[in-house]
């Protein structure tokens, strides 16, 4: 594919060879020998070049990604603008180190996030390159300024693996296998999963009892309140399998924080910058957090992330916390334009493919309504659960695994979450066509791998 008008037309997939194809099977191989096999990936897709939300693999094959790099391109592959805005960027300054110099772009991009972020009051910015970093620094703010060492996380989080984050994380236990004990003091409770409550309660007439555990069990037995930095929590549990929680779960955190002065985190690494229909998925709870961390989608693609304080919390002395890296202004550059592609159509754009999508993927449950236990979702952070049958609610993971094998060679993109979840986190592009598209495949894909596993 030569000229870039011809490129943006190309908008569905369109596979030519065998997947994978001769060049990426040597790409594979090679990667297997040298990159760390710690990595987890689930079908072998090398990518060449992307547009909007088309990906060209080694061979020629165009896919319809889905996925978006784990809901970091939020404005698609190659987005011109943000392409612009880096190579401007680049040709002008790459690196200076914003912990030792100044640069405009560092305190413009700060004053945005304090804007554009819930809370009406003065925050403090701290830049990264990682969500894992981001989490970090939240932790170390709510130690610092709390001077306690306790945390609470919930069970099925993912907020990192650095030492630190990976102590919050209670994803896969492969995360934690071999590495002994956890650095920090936390501990763990369910999290609000309606379908799947740990207290055996309905949404509608429960007594948020996944929140008010922290109250009647944990603070009168093993985590005295006074000992608690922080409660960390994903305002959509993403890697968990995309659970929206009630409002009311997180309102409760809010005022168990509240009352017992404890930092309220809100990990918005996956939901934030865009992914739900709002620039932050705690905003569609009406709940204003103490620390937003945020990183994938805020600059596109680009390696930055940040955590947002209240700025009588983030109050520490020089050299408390920095990185070399963290607040790159190339990466910048991509995210002051992010934000404003977002608020100039994307975050729309979102919400109307995001309502396509579950409407698309309701049809599909009720057409395989014995193995579908629920589609969910805010935006375009959406999840399709398999189950073997809905009276045992098993989770039916060998042919999760298998549909996104068969949409992979169908053109699909897409990952799985959770035990036995889809998850859809595609570019906040997408048009209607690439919507439908997307579902056919998914429809067929369910059709073929339940012939193969049973
Ligand atoms: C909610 C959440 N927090 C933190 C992280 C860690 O981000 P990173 O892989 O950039 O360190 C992730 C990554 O998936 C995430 O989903």
């Amino acid at each position: 594919m030569s000229a870039n008008a011809n490129k943006a037309q190309v908008k569905l997939p369109n596979i030519k060879t065998e997947l994978p194809g001769p060049k990426a099977k040597a790409v594979v191989e090679k990667d297997h020998r040298y990159v760390s096999p710690s990595y987890t990936r689930s079908y072998p897709l090398v990518i060449q070049r992307g547009w909007g939300a088309i990906i060209e693999d080694v061979d020629g094959n165009h896919f319809l990604d889905f996925n978006a790099g784990v809901a970091v391109l939020a404005t698609g592959h190659t987005h011109p603008e943000i392409v612009k805005v880096i190579a401007d960027q680049a040709a002008e300054f790459v690196h200076i180190a914003g912990a030792d110099f100044y640069y405009p772009q560092l305190a413009d991009l700060a004053e945005k996030l304090e804007n554009e972020t819930p809370g009406d009051f003065p925050k403090r910015v701290h830049f990264g390159n990682s969500g894992a970093e981001a989490v970090e620094t939240a932790l170390k703010v709510a130690a610092f300024a709390r001077r306690r060492q306790k945390y609470i996380a919930f069970f099925n989080s993912f907020h990192g693996r650095t030492f630190g984050a990976l102590s919050l994380t209670a994803s896969k236990s492969a995360q934690r296998l071999g590495f002994g004990r956890a650095a920090l003091d936390v501990t763990h409770i369910p999290y609000a999963n309606c379908l799947r409550c740990a207290y055996g309660k309905q949404p509608e007439t429960c007594n948020v009892e996944c929140a008010k555990v922290i109250e009647d069990r944990l603070f009168k037995t093993t985590v005295p309140a006074d000992e608690v930095a922080a409660i960390v929590v994903e305002p959509v549990q993403g890697e968990g399998g995309y659970v929206v929680p009630p409002s009311k779960f997180l309102k409760e955190l809010r005022r168990i924080a509240d009352e017992n002065n404890i930092v309220l985190v809100v990990d918005e690494v996956q939901s934030g910058m865009g992914r739900t229909g709002k620039l932050f998925a705690i905003e569609h709870h009406d709940v204003v957090p103490d620390v937003i961390c945020s990183a994938k989608g805020i600059a596109s693609g680009l390696p930055l992330s940040a955590t947002i304080a209240r700025a009588d919390l983030m109050n520490w002395h020089v050299g408390a916390h920095a990185s070399t890296f963290g607040g790159n202004p190339v990466a910048i550059a991509a995210s002051l334009k992010t934000f404003e592609l977002l608020n100039n159509g994307l975050l729309a754009n979102a919400n109307a493919m995001g309502q396509r999508m579950m409407d698309g993927l309701r049809k599909l449950q009720e057409k395989y309504s014995t193995i579908v236990a629920d589609v969910r979702g805010l935006g375009l952070m959406i999840g399709i659960e398999f189950v073997k049958d809905l009276t045992s609610m098993t989770p039916w993971a060998a042919l999760r695994n298998q549909i996104e094998t068969e949409c992979f060679n169908r053109g699909l993109i897409l990952l799985g979450a959770g035990e036995s979840t889809i998850r859809f986190s595609p570019p906040l592009v997408i048009d209607e066509e690439q919507v439908d598209c997307a579902l056919s495949i998914l429809d067929e894909a369910i059709a073929a791998s339940l012939k193969v596993v049973s």
